[in-house]
């Protein structure tokens, strides 16, 4: 019989597949159903940072009649939110065996660090940082930027004692690189990649809009190259692999490109708690056939030291593969 659990930043999962952090964490018989299904762990919808902060400033400015009363608003909105997220942590907890990871959207270093302490006494099993704020700011260097997600994670490991993942996008100049720094840092994982809302143009309307939410299958490959580059030179950091996760197979090709686990959310939205199930069941099927015990087995077999030949994955420019065409 395969064992299909696996570590991931110390926390033992029953199975590789998490649910990814989105509105679908808050209905409790989703939850349930998730669990029951295999899911390693759960990740909580994100309590965003502007969501404390902005609603907290933009109330207190409606408030000139009573100033006096600004404090006390400042206080009520930022606990009303933080109850809020604390009672959900609570809520899940209450109900599933598999470890829940909460979540925080964020984009500076500031007074909601605070909050991590929280989530940890809620009960969180540990805590993913999705941190991005668009670079508009012609003037900043992109070490700048880099700085502010490395103090992020400065100040959240010092407070609090459980793993710390960083879900980050793929943008960055030298991602081995910045992800090393991420790992000296504390964090014990990293979430490749995460999926922005993007704009889109109608041009029949002449109006910008917004593309679909959801993801297509191919969107997995943009992070598994980077899961293969990234498992070979960076060791000692877990990656699990986001975007694109929509059935076993593409499960199986980042567990073998170095991915501890692997993160679903379009897959859950579109087919339910069976796209688990599912994956598992091919993930098994496939350890069966090839004589693999455990995930430990055949994680990273294909990554950029394992496979015997790493230009596979150094290929970049069409040109050297299709120079013909
Ligand atoms: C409706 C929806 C809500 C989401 N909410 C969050 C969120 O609160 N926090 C977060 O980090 N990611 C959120 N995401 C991103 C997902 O966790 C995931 O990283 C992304 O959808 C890519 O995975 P997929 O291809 O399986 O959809 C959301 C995605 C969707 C579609």
């Amino acid at each position: 019989m395969s064992n299909l659990s696996v570590n991931y930043m110390g926390l033992p999962l029953r199975s590789p597949v998490i649910v990814a952090s989105s509105g679908l964490t808050t209905q409790m018989d989703r939850v349930k159903e998730f669990e029951e299904a295999g899911a390693g762990a759960i990740v909580v919808k994100s309590l965003f940072e502007e969501q404390i902060v902005n609603e907290a400033e933009f109330l207190s400015t409606q408030s000139h009649e009573y100033p006096e009363s600004s404090d006390y608003l400042h206080y009520y909105i930022r606990q009303y939110s933080v109850d809020r997220y604390l009672t959900l942590i609570k809520d899940i907890k209450a109900i599933v065996s598999a470890p829940v990871i909460a979540s925080i959207n964020c984009y500076s270093k500031g007074s909601w660090t605070s909050f991590a302490r929280e989530i940890e006494r809620a009960g969180a099993d540990g805590l993913e940082l999705n941190i991005y704020s668009l670079p508009l700011d012609i003037h900043k260097r992109a070490d700048e930027t880099e700085r502010e997600y490395i103090d992020i994670v400065t100040e959240i490991v010092k407070n609090i004692t459980i793993p710390v993942s960083v879900k980050i996008g793929s943008t960055f100049t030298n991602l081995p690189g910045f992800i090393e720094m991420l790992k000296g840092h504390g964090a014990k994982g990293v979430v490749l990649f995460n999926r922005f809302y993007t704009p889109d143009v109608d041009i029949a309307r002449m109006n910008v809009t917004s593309a679909d939410a959801f993801s297509h299958e191919q969107d997995y490959l943009a992070g598994m190259r980077w899961i293969g580059i990234v498992s070979a030179l960076v060791p000692g950091i877990d990656l699990s692999a986001s975007t694109g996760i929509h059935n076993g197979t593409i499960a199986l090709k980042q567990l073998l490109s170095g991915a501890s686990t692997v993160q679903m959310c379009t897959a859950l939205y579109k087919k339910g708690a069976v796209a688990i199930k599912n994956a598992l069941d091919d993930i098994t099927l496939f350890m069966d056939k090839n004589g693999y015990g455990s995930i430990a087995d055949f994680k990273g077999s294909l990554n950029y030291s394992n496979f015997g030949n790493p230009g596979k994955f150094e290929r970049v420019q069409f040109m050297k593969s299709f120079g013909g065409k």
